[in-house]
């Protein structure tokens, strides 16, 4: 008798197993998501209760290295690149670019020249060339042609439109007759008021306070849409933030002349282009100028930037220490906060969190480079990854295929392995849907014993025992 149960339990189990196997949802869709400006320790000054929710159902991972400079356009190509700036080609937020002769600043039009872009192909131009959709709301660089394309679905950058509608942008794309396969969606705070206020400040404690109520209601609408177990979503950022003050400035016009350079790019990597003639002049000038600024000919800049080998890179850069602040003239005023400093420094690293079918559950790992993103997304999208700068070896580890147990996210194998009980509402809908099959099975199963009962009377193959072990608790379940 005992053995008989054993069987029907083995035929169940496998049956279950390979249904649920089969009718898994499909695991090859990515939302990425990037908050402007969350620096990783944000996540800690106040309750952030939906990043925590994140964290313990999905993977964290402590410390990201983002790239040099730690700006937001340069950070947000190299994440859907995986190239550093000086491959990907957008060097900066404002470049010039001598041979092309033409300049490119995110206060302008201009960064809609396709131009400037093409250094890399994006995400989502190789996600459509292998035949899949993509679709972007807002994140840089997504309204604009690159390579003669633009996402299959995008907005137009417009900050005043509200996170809900571009949530909802994005939940009618996934949940389309013909859905997409990879969302894109950017947030322009925290950056802005870490901006304006300085990250020490006690008020970016409601500023990053809503920001969790907005990841709270995308959970909530990702759910809703019964997206939520089916997608694997990517909370990452660009950079940083770190405090400045008005005693910590270095003012150029203390030590150069106006009229012999160009500023490119201000702070706190001043891009300096001097005028035909004047490159010695200028350099000698700013080299010793401060203790807190370092000066470097292009040739000089460290390897460890990957900074070097691009035009757009000017003659002489000039970097500020940690929180000092670079203007050409005391008058023209400072933010409290800003970044853009060296990629090494903590203060410049971005969150990074991720939760989805392919991820592991209540993971931590230390750390990570953003350059190892796009292949892991690439991975995720099952398709091929342009040549890049990161590592999919280096981040394979958050992925739940690599997890002690082979199959660790279906849903029989939780039941297999007995206790584990959904919690909250993580688990609710794979949950009703697995009983679903459950029972589905049970019925099938009915009458497959019926059949077979008299075939297992006397000889139960050595088979039924080595199952057992498996089988049993979920008799018990
Ligand atoms: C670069 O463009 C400017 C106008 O933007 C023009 O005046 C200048 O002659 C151009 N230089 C070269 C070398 O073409
Ligand atoms: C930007 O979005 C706001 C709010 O939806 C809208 O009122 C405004 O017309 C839009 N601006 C442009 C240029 O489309
Ligand atoms: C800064 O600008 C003001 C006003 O334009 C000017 O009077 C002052 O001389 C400038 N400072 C320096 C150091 O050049
Ligand atoms: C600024 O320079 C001074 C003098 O060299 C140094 O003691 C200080 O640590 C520097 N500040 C930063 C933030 O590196
Ligand atoms: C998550 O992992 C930590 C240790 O890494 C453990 O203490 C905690 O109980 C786990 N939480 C859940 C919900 O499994
Ligand atoms: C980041 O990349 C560098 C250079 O490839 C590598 O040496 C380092 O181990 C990587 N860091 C992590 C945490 O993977
Ligand atoms: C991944 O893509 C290849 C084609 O590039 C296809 O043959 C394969 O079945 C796909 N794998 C999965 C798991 O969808
Ligand atoms: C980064 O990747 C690009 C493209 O494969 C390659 O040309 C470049 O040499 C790489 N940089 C480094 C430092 O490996
Ligand atoms: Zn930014």
């Amino acid at each position: 008798m005992t053995s008989k149960l054993h069987w029907v339990a083995f035929i169940l189990a496998a049956l279950t197993f390979s249904i649920a196997f089969s009718l898994q949802p499909d695991q090859h869709k990515v939302l990425l998501i990037s908050f402007d400006g969350f620096r990783w320790d944000y996540l800690y000054r106040v309750p952030t209760p939906h990043f925590h929710y994140v964290m313990k159902y999905g993977v964290h991972v402590k410390q990201v290295t983002n790239i040099f400079i730690t700006k937001t356009y340069p950070n947000h190509y190299t994440l859907v690149t995986g190239l550093f700036a000086e491959n990907h080609g957008i060097v900066a937020n404002d470049m010039f670019d001598p041979i092309l002769n033409k300049s490119f600043s995110l206060d302008h039009m201009n960064i809609y020249d396709s131009e400037f872009w093409e250094g890399a192909t994006p995400i989502w131009i190789t996600n459509q060339k292998a035949g899949h959709t993509s679709g972007a709301a807002m994140w840089p660089g997504t309204d604009v042609k690159i390579h003669q394309s633009f996402p299959s679905h995008y907005m137009l950058y417009n900050e005043s439109v509200s996170f809900e509608e571009r949530v909802a942008k994005i939940i009618e794309w996934f949940t389309s007759e013909e859905p997409i396969n990879l969302g894109l969606l950017y947030w322009e705070e925290p950056d802005d008021m870490g901006h304006r206020l300085g990250p020490d400040s006690p008020l970016m404690g409601p500023v990053i306070s809503d920001i969790d109520k907005k990841l709270g209601y995308l959970i909530q609408m990702l759910k809703k849409a019964k997206l939520w177990n089916t997608l694997n979503i990517i909370i990452t950022s660009d950079h940083g933030m770190t405090q400045c003050s008005e005693e910590r400035v270095i003012e150029l016009d203390q030590y150069l002349d106006k009229d012999h350079y160009i500023l490119i790019d201000q702070s706190p990597v001043a891009a300096i282009l001097p005028k035909e003639g004047k490159f010695d002049e200028v350099y000698e000038a700013l080299a010793h100028a401060h203790p807190n600024l370092t000066v470097y000919k292009k040739e000089e800049i460290p390897e460890r930037w990957h900074y070097k080998y691009n035009n757009r890179v000017q003659p002489i850069i000039a970097v500020a220490d940690e929180g000092w602040y670079i203007l050409q003239n005391k008058s023209d005023g400072l933010m409290l906060g800003n970044h853009g400093y060296d990629n090494a420094l903590a203060e410049m690293h971005p969150i990074f969190l991720a939760h989805g079918p392919a991820f592991r559950k209540n993971f931590t790992k230390e750390a990570m480079n953003s350059t190892d993103l796009y292949p892991l997304i690439c991975h995720l999208l099952n398709i091929t990854a342009m040549p890049h700068n990161g590592s999919l070896g280096h981040v394979q580890d958050l992925l739940s295929s690599t997890a002690p147990r082979a199959i660790p996210h279906t849903q029989s194998t939780t039941l297999l392995h007995g206790g584990v009980k959904p919690r909250e509402n993580e688990q609710e809908e794979s949950y009703a849907y697995f009983i679903g099959v459950s029972l589905g099975s049970i019925v099938v199963i009915v009458f497959f014993i019926v059949f077979i009962k008299h075939l297992i009377r006397s000889q139960i193959p050595a088979l039924s025992d080595m199952q057992a072990e498996i089988a049993q608790p979920l008799l018990q379940a």
